[in-house]
Order: structure tokens, then sequence, then C-alpha cells
């Protein structure tokens, strides 16, 4: 994999939208970014190509979001929170980098991880595989995510006993 990880800065935004954008998914809140960027309970990372600062574009990016309170089958706890890698760098690694970051920073936190998953991502199951995230439930949404189709997935893994 040639790209770097680093936790996100706010020059980063406008860098992230313009990954969403490519990816033709639908543009989050900058203001919600910056707010995230400023929580200390969460962490945003960004894929940048190694030996560059993001300048000419980001290749990936990925956050955390802490729920503190249960949503019926959703326990409160660090959620991996969404990740897009740029259709033209995927499948090279980049995803797992982001998401190998995001569990080391949960990890230090906490015993478990979780995520949610449209039932039809087979790309983001297959990638999520490699750390042993098992299905507890399905669900037309967990806390604040609604899934097209009607079929989401709630994952867990546990923390490694032996650092990876
Ligand atoms: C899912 C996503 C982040 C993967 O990023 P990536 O950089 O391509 O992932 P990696 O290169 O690290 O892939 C690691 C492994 O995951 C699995 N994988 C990744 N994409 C896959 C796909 N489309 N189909 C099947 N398996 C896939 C493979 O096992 C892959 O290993 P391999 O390339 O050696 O076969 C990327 O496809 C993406 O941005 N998708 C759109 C946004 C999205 O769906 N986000 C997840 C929301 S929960």
């Amino acid at each position: 994999m040639n790209a770097e990880v680093r936790p996100a800065q706010g020059s980063d935004i406008a860098l992230i939208l313009a990954v969403e954008a490519k990816a033709g998914r639908p543009l989050p809140d900058p203001s919600r970014l910056a707010t995230a960027l400023d929580d200390e309970s969460r962490l945003v990372v960004v894929a940048t190509a190694r030996g560059t600062s993001g300048v000419g574009g980001l290749l990936g990016w990925g956050k955390t979001h802490f729920w503190a309170y249960d949503d019926d089958a959703a326990p409160a706890g660090h959620y991996l929170g969404g990740i897009t890698v740029r259709p033209d760098s995927r499948r090279s690694g980049i995803g797992t980098a982001l998401t190998q970051a995001r569990l080391d920073w949960i990890w230090r936190r906490a015993l478990e991880a979780w995520y949610v998953v449209n039932a039809s991502n087979i790309g983001s199951i297959e990638l999520h595989r490699r750390w042993g995230f098992v299905e507890v439930a399905r669900a037309p949404s967990f806390h604040t995510t609604t899934f097209d189709g009607g079929a989401g997935i709630l994952m867990r893994a546990a923390r490694p006993t032996t650092p990876e």
C-alpha cells in the first residue's frame, strides 16, 4: 500500500467531501465533520498518497462514533462510523489501513468495537472480516442509521488478546 494514514485536520474537510463526491455518496455536513474532529470521544482519519500532505486529494477517510446510550440491540460503545476509499484507489489496502488505525484507537479505550452495515454491502462485510466481526442483530435501523432496502446488520468484534 502506497498510502499513509493520519488523524484528520480541519483543512481536510473539503478533501473529504471530494472523496465522497468521487464515490457518488451523499455529502456529509461539513459542520458535523468539524464537530467530529474536535470530539475527544471520536477519531477521524485520512489516507494520503505516501510522501504527500494530501494536496491533490485524499485517497480515503474513515471515522469512529461513540454512542453513549443503547438503542435496542445496538449498545452504547465505540463504533466504526463510516469509511470511504476513492473508487480509483480501492483494493490496494487503504480500507484495511484506515480500519486498523481506527480499531487500534478503539482498543485503547474499549474491549469491544461495533459497526453497522447494509446487508447488501458485500465489500464492506468482506473488508471487516479479518478483525473477526460477527453478526449480532439485523434491523431496518440502528441508532440514527436507516438502511436502503431495509436490512442492516450490527457487527461486533472483541479486542485481540495480543497486539496485531
Ligand atoms: C468498502 C471499502 C471501504 C473497501 O476499501 P478498499 O480500500 O478497497 O479495501 P482494501 O483494499 O483494504 O480491501 C481489503 C479486503 O477487503 C475485501 N474487499 C474489499 N472490497 C471488496 C469488494 N468490493 N468485494 C469483495 N471483497 C472486498 C477483500 O477481501 C480485500 O482484500 P483483497 O483485495 O486482497 O481481496 C470501499 O470499497 C468503499 O469505499 N466502498 C464504498 C463506501 C462503503 O461502502 N463504505 C462502508 C460502509 S459500512
